[in-house]
């Protein structure tokens, strides 16, 4: 008689789908990104995220507080630096006080065991919106890695439990962690942002911390010298295991959903965690249909956020973690 098998004897019910469904998804899957921005009782919504916002460090407060709530218990800082205290530098990176310290340590004083990550990166502070330093037509590797370096060490003082560089300069990660040993902060890790491709999906993120290149003569005005080629896979391979040589203790790859080959096959190919960013355009993509009625806003994020999982990510950093736990849970 046939079939004896059939497959459909696993799917026949919603119970016996989810006795035998291989991947699901808890809070604990989740790294939460946070913008902050100077000023107080700001809440703003970023045009191209909707219902996501740039937070002043009082409702950044609250807003930990809610998520802790949430079972939600790691964020990833970035901050909204001001026009005026941009330099090619990203001297105010550095500031001891300043905006991304301060986040740091509102974050902990409001949620002691909240998972404190940093987005280490020169661009919101580069005056040319560039990760590293433009000089004569290039970006520089070596004295922007320095840089990056200093950025750590300043977020490891304020707090940080992990530092995120997220510039895709060589060899920064064995200059970050040698620095972070240098200065006593053994215990500080490093979330090593591995394989990050020149994306356009990055688009909306760049309006929420107005980061995007600039023009400037001779100085082309994407990030393609250092962000890798999205038409690359052994180059992804090759990224992640160098700096797990140098010494991270999580690796990254985004964006996430166009990727999911590299996921997978980077997680056959590393013992470390990996993390995926579902990146600002990925979000903006499923609010926008959405919006028009075209496609079904908690079924498409649902399905997205598992796909990305069943490809390998231990880690996913993502815009719709509150929507998961609030809509789906
Ligand atoms: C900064 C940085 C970017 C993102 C994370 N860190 C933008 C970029 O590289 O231009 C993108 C995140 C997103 O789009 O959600 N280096």
């Amino acid at each position: 008689m046939y079939p004896l098998i059939r497959n459909r004897r696993l799917r026949a019910s919603e119970s016996i789908r989810r006795l035998v469904r291989e991947t699901t998804l808890t809070p604990d899957d989740f790294l939460v990104p946070l913008f902050v921005t100077e000023g107080k009782g700001v809440k703003k919504e970023i045009p191209s995220m909707p219902n996501y916002y740039n937070l002043s460090l009082d409702l950044l407060e609250k807003e930990v507080k809610e998520l802790w709530k949430m079972g939600l218990c790691s964020v990833l800082l970035f901050a909204k630096v001001e026009d005026e205290l941009k330099d090619n530098k990203g001297t105010e990176a550095l500031n001891p006080d300043g905006l991304m310290q301060r986040a740091i340590k509102t974050v902990k004083n409001a949620c002691p065991q909240m998972l404190v990550m940093t987005d280490v990166a020169m661009d919101p502070f580069s005056s040319y919106g560039h990760d590293g330093i433009v000089a004569e037509g290039q970006i520089l590797n070596d004295e922007s890695a320095e840089i990056l370096a200093e950025m750590s060490v300043s977020h490891a003082k304020a707090g940080a439990d992990f530092v995120a560089p997220s510039d895709m300069m060589d060899g920064r990660i064995l200059t970050i962690r040698e620095a972070l040993e240098d200065e006593g902060f053994t215990n500080t890790g490093i979330m090593a942002y591995s394989a990050k491709y020149a994306s356009a999906f990055y688009g909306p993120f760049r309006d929420a911390l107005d980061s995007a290149p600039v023009d400037i003569a001779n100085v082309p005005k994407d990030k393609k010298t250092y962000q890798m080629d999205y038409a690359n896979r052994y180059e992804a391979i090759k990224e992640t295991q160098m700096d797990i040589d140098e010494g991270a203790d999580i690796v990254m790859v985004k964006p996430g959903l166009c990727y999911l080959d590299i996921v997978r096959e980077i997680r056959n190919d590393v013992d470390v965690p990996v993390a995926v960013y579902q990146v600002s355009g990925e979000y903006a993509m499923v609010k926008a249909a959405a919006e028009k009625g075209w496609l079904d806003h908690d079924a498409v994020m649902l399905e997205q956020l598992t796909a990305i999982k069943r490809a390998g990510a231990d880690i996913i950093a993502s815009y719709f973690a509150k929507d998961f736990v609030r809509n789906i849970l």
